[in-house]
């Protein structure tokens, strides 16, 4: 707190017309009795400020002596006492550590100009208006080149509090923005090979090669891949594994679903691709069920992001890879416009014996027996987690009887019942499964993924 800033006068006790007065006006005005009190009679314009000058990790990155335009320096900020203001911080677990975000105060911040001092007063705070938000407001001197150099202040506070470390955790974007560790393995991902290598290929090569290349040619380096296919096929396993993937190779991996509690809405996107913006690494963007976005009034702007008008521009380049059950909307509004995506990938359901077979011996684990390979032919054109949950209760049918094995018989009721249950109709499965295999997104801040 600071010591050099005598006792406010502003509280004299005229509460009712405070009361009709809205935040921002009581910011201002108890601004503007600081400002009297620090620079008598020099005259001030105030502004709507940005909230993220006050974001914790933005004033810790920003620090005194960081050059601004105009051969200006930031010299340092000092908390004022605001009683308009209560500071509560967020906290993030990009990792193992928490991480102080969003936050507000009041703060008389600090520049120097070739041997002239000048200074801004800050103020942010939350009010109510059926959701929590915050206004900000910011007093500096009345003159063309410091209105400069506050934005420039500014933009520095934006990126810096956008800015991703590095992490070995996926970002999700949504109403819990929290993180987790994708577990998949590669190789756990039952696929034609052709279409595996395929798709890793296509990453391996954006993020080595494409993004040189896209700068020659003077474009964002923002490369579109989608995965289309029938429910259950795989698409949001194979993306758990490609961010285990990314991961490894030190990129950073957001991702963003529409079928999570907050719903499809721009707004998410639209942070997704400001977070994208400022990572300063390579990232790879997943965003799932895509086609809930395209139904929406919100397309047009989605459709934007598509077409180039809105891409992220990160240096470093940006993959999105998004998910799609349904192929028709895709049909309408992007296959039938090239460039609106870069490539789309077919994820089929079980091809062959050789992949069936594959899938049946990951999902039966320890109790696969050779003349499970019986049942095989039928699960050709079926989906990865139809295999999946007719070996879990295969297994638990076992169990059950007290069986220490899994017979042939008790592996052929469990598809009969299955294929059964699915032919009335009557499917058990959530419609839209959410996050890498389950209820994922959900979940707190920081909670692990189910494997
Ligand atoms: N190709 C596959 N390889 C391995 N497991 C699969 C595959 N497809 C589906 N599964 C299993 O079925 C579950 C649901 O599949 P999911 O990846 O969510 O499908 P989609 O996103 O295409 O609807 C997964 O959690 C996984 O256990
Ligand atoms: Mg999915």
């Amino acid at each position: 707190m600071s010591a050099k800033i005598p006792k406010m006068s502003f509280n004299r006790g005229v509460k009712e017309e405070h009361s009709r007065m809205l935040r921002y006006e009581l910011l201002v005005q108890w601004a503007s009795e600081q400002w009297e009190l620090l620079y008598p009679g020099k005259p001030f314009l105030s502004l709507w400020a940005s909230e993220n000058v006050g974001n914790n990790r933005a004033r810790s990155r920003i620090k005194p002596g960081r050059k601004l335009r105009g051969k200006v320096r930031f010299e340092g900020a000092e908390t004022l006492d605001c009683p308009y203001v209560v500071p509560i911080s967020d906290y993030r677990l990009p990792g193992n550590a928490p991480v102080l975000d969003e936050s507000v105060g009041a703060w008389h911040f600090k520049f120097t100009q070739e041997g002239e001092n000048f200074g801004v007063i800050f103020a942010s705070s939350y009010y109510e208006d059926g959701d929590k938000c915050i206004v900000a407001v910011a007093l500096i001197p009345d003159e063309k080149e410091k209105l400069a150099v506050w934005a420039h202040y500014e933009t520095l506070s934006n990126q810096a509090s956008r800015y991703l470390e590095r992490s070995q955790r996926v970002y999700i974007i949504g109403g819990e923005s929290g993180s987790f560790k994708p577990t998949v393995d590669w190789d756990q991902v039952i696929l034609p090979d052709a279409l595996k290598a395929d798709l890793r290929g296509d990453m391996e090569a954006f993020f080595n090669q494409g993004v040189g290349i896209y700068k020659q040619l003077n474009l964002a380096p923002f490369r579109k891949l989608l995965l289309v296919g029938p429910p259950g096929t795989g698409k949001t396993t194979l993306c758990a594994a490609l961010a285990k993937l990314a991961l490894a190779q030190k990129r950073v991996v957001v991702y963003v679903s529409g079928a999570d509690d907050d719903g499809a809405t721009f707004r998410k996107i639209h942070h997704a691709l400001n977070v994208v913006t400022e990572a300063r690494h390579p990232v790879l963007l997943i965003v799932e069920e895509i086609d809930v976005y395209l139904r929406k009034e919100d397309k047009a702007q989605i459709l934007n992001v598509l077409d180039g008008l809105e891409s992220p521009n990160n240096p470093k380049g940006a993959l999105l890879v998004a998910t799609t059950n349904y192929p028709e909307v895709i049909d309408e509004r992007i296959a039938k416009r090239p460039g609106r995506v870069d490539r789309i990938i077919h994820i089929p359901t079980i091809q062959d014996s050789d992949q069936a077979g594959l899938m049946l011996k990951r999902y039966m684990g320890p109790q696969w027996q050779h003349d499970h390979q019986m049942v095989v032919n039928e699960l050709i054109g079926q989906t990865g987690a139809f295999v999946r949950e007719i070996a879990l209760y295969a297994r638990m049918l076992a169990a059950h009887n007290q069986e220490t094995e899994v017979t042939l018989e008790v592996l052929k009721q469990s598809i009969l019942s299955l294929t059964s249950q699915l032919a009335t109709g009557y499917d058990l499965r959530p419609k839209r499964e959410m996050g890498f295999g389950g209820a994922l997104v959900k979940r707190k801040n920081g909670a692990e993924g189910p494997d």
